[in-house]
């Protein structure tokens, strides 16, 4: 679980038979887990054997990431330990409640309340000495997005566990039962899962669980099979997992688009929206954020290209808050990996409050995004471990691409036999992306010559504006460099003043087979950085030979149809982020600083 947050960690166990302590045994540590397992190490692991047992990695909100804000968190009588993922808005509140009976907090977290509030309510009022009512009661008092996870020395079979907006799975083992933010937690264990519905509570033994809504009443889960493979889980080999998940792209790319096209005809399963629903759709909102959100500028260009509706796009924390347009004729695309992430969460919400339809395009299945929205079409990229997106987001382009394919069939704003020809076009994408996986050894000679550099530009036109866009953010994430992705346009009217001797600028070229005066333009451009100093870096199609002469390196891509040409040229980019991060010393690169795979806070 350690993708989803890693400043810190921590475990506590219930440890009934301990005639010193109070029944919980707590370890933490700032840092990765590798700090907590050292510590556990140095303890001696045989001190943290029990029944039950919580466990948390965590995504600093409140609070820096030291020792004392790591999870769990135990109340002050030391009878309670809590997990908590998200936030409790109306924690200051309730801290100061709580200080107002003499305790004293040993964290700055928000999370850390809820412990204090559990043991008061267990050891006085009417809900004294009952563990299932006294966590309802505190439930029922907190505000925000939360998963929370308490355990009780008095209770050491049992943890009781809720969600709130922020995810919680049950996985259901043989004389064991598991809770995870998400089936990685228990996939090793077992493959029979639960999923929790909006504001459920969880109770569970060694023997099985009960389902309950926060008022105390029944409520249940829907069981479901885990269908991902371990080996998934796994490095399989490579030393990371981004550089496994890179070279998985074809088998995304492919698994993504099976089952779309059958006899002449776009097929969206899994959705609940008819032809006829999209023939009424006339305006496209898409709703993302990082690089889904530009996945979805690419869901622009082909939806207005082949359907002739407008297309907007919006990073998903701005959208609601601007009031945009939206009606019943509209159709919002919402993209998240994750089917998590609490901005676009809230997007959808948003479109959905308004009368607009929302499809979503996700690869996790049953997560919040798809479960809220009207329709889902399934990226099949399988678990996406390493934190910058890779696999995932070439993924989503595909699955982009089939909707705006499904868009045009539904409005006849093409033929089928072009359908067909463009369909096609896509499906030979996988195959030439395995071609191009060979690029990695040509990249990391650049990458070498580069050696530490400070900034780098990316620049791009037409659909190769995106892929310019991708390259910088996977550069910042990873290298920690500052990186900037333009329009190759849009340089002379600022950013030009930023070349100088020997900056390293990436260009990616679009095809000499789209539109013309794109590609001859972009030439001139890598023409006027050349001539200001720039080490440029050029993504050009095998046989354009016209870029040669204003190339210092010049990685080749195999030709494709021009709208498809970012499922290729945005490979060697993620290579190149991935090796001059480790020239600049971040070895680490499944896991870049202060970044969480699922951001489930907004
Ligand atoms: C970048 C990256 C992030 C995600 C973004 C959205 O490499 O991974 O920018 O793309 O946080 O996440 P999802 O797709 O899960 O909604």
């Amino acid at each position: 679980m350690e993708y989803r947050g890693y400043d810190s960690s921590g475990i506590a166990v219930t440890a009934p038979d301990d005639p010193l302590g109070a029944g919980i045994k707590l370890v933490k540590r700032a840092g990765k887990l590798k700090n907590l397992e050292d510590r556990i190490t140095e303890i001696g692991a045989d001190q943290f054997t029990g029944g039950t047992a919580i466990g948390h990695t965590r995504w600093a909100t409140h609070g820096r990431p030291t020792d004392e804000n790591a999870h769990p968190h135990r109340s002050f009588d030391e009878k309670v330990a809590i997990v908590h993922n998200g936030i409790i808005e109306n924690f200051a509140a309730l801290r100061k409640e709580v200080e107002g009976h003499g305790i004293e907090f040993a964290s700055e977290t928000d999370s850390e309340v809820a412990a204090h509030l559990l043991a008061l309510a267990y050891n006085e009022g009417d809900t004294a000495g009952d563990f299932r009512a006294s966590a309802l009661k505190v439930l029922n008092r907190l505000e925000g997005a939360f998963t929370l996870l308490f355990m009780h020395a008095e209770h050491p079979g049992q943890i009781i566990a809720a969600r709130r907006s922020t995810p919680l799975i049950i996985g259901v083992g043989e004389d064991e039962m598991f809770l995870g933010s998400d089936v990685a937690a228990f996939i090793e264990h077992t493959r029979n899962a639960v999923e929790l519905g909006q504001d459920n509570v969880v109770v569970i033994t060694r023997e099985g669980y009960e389902v309950l809504n926060f008022d105390g009443s029944t409520s249940e889960g829907k069981p479901f099979t885990i269908d991902w493979d371990l080996a998934a889980a796994e490095k399989g080999g490579f030393d990371s997992f981004m550089m496994k998940e890179i070279h998985e792209q074809p088998a995304a790319v492919r698994d993504t688009l099976a089952g779309h096209f059958q006899d002449g005809k776009i097929i969206l399963d899994e959705q609940h929206l008819s032809e006829q629903d999209l023939k009424y759709v006339n305006q496209v909102f898409v709703v993302a954020c990082g690089s889904a959100y530009h996945s979805g500028l690419l869901a622009k260009y082909a939806i207005e290209h082949w359907v002739r509706i407008p297309v907007q796009i919006e990073v998903a924390s701005e959208f609601r808050y601007r009031d945009p347009v939206l009606d019943e004729r509209t159709l919002v695309l919402a993209i998240s990996q994750s089917g998590e992430t609490a901005d676009t969460l809230e997007a959808v919400r948003h479109a959905k409050s308004q009368g607009a339809k929302v499809l979503a395009v996700c690869n996790t299945n049953g997560s919040q995004i798809p479960r809220e929205s009207d329709a889902v079409l399934y990226t099949h990229a399988g678990p996406e471990i390493g934190v910058a997106s890779t696999k995932a987001f070439l993924a989503q382009v595909a699955a982009n691409y089939i909707v705006g394919l499904a868009l045009a069939q539904a409005h006849g704003t093409k033929y089928p036999d072009e359908i067909a020809e463009i369909y096609a076009s896509l499906e030979e994408i996988p195959a030439k992306i395995e071609q191009l996986l060979e690029v990695n050894t040509q990249v990391k000679e650049i990458a070498d010559y580069l050696g530490t550099v400070k900034t780098m530009l990316f620049l791009g036109r037409g659909v190769g504006f995106p892929v310019a866009l991708e390259g910088a953010l996977k550069l910042k994430e990873l290298a920690y460099i500052h990186a900037e992705g333009f329009a190759a346009g849009e340089l002379k009217h600022g950013p030009i003043a930023l070349i100088e001797d020997d900056l390293p600028v990436v260009i990616v070229v679009p095809s000499p087979k789209g539109v013309k005066q794109l590609h001859s333009k972009i030439v001139s451009n890598i023409q006027e950085i050349r001539a200001r100093g720039a080490k440029t870096i050029v993504i050009a199609e095998e046989g354009d030979t016209s870029v040669e002469p204003y190339a210092n390196w010049l990685i080749r891509i195999p030709e494709s149809a021009s709208i498809m040409q970012p499922l290729l040229a945005t490979v060697p980019l993620q290579f190149l982020s991935a090796a001059i991060a480790r020239n600049c010393g971040n070895d680490d690169i499944d896991k870049p600083r202060n970044l969480a795979k699922s951001v489930t806070v907004e």
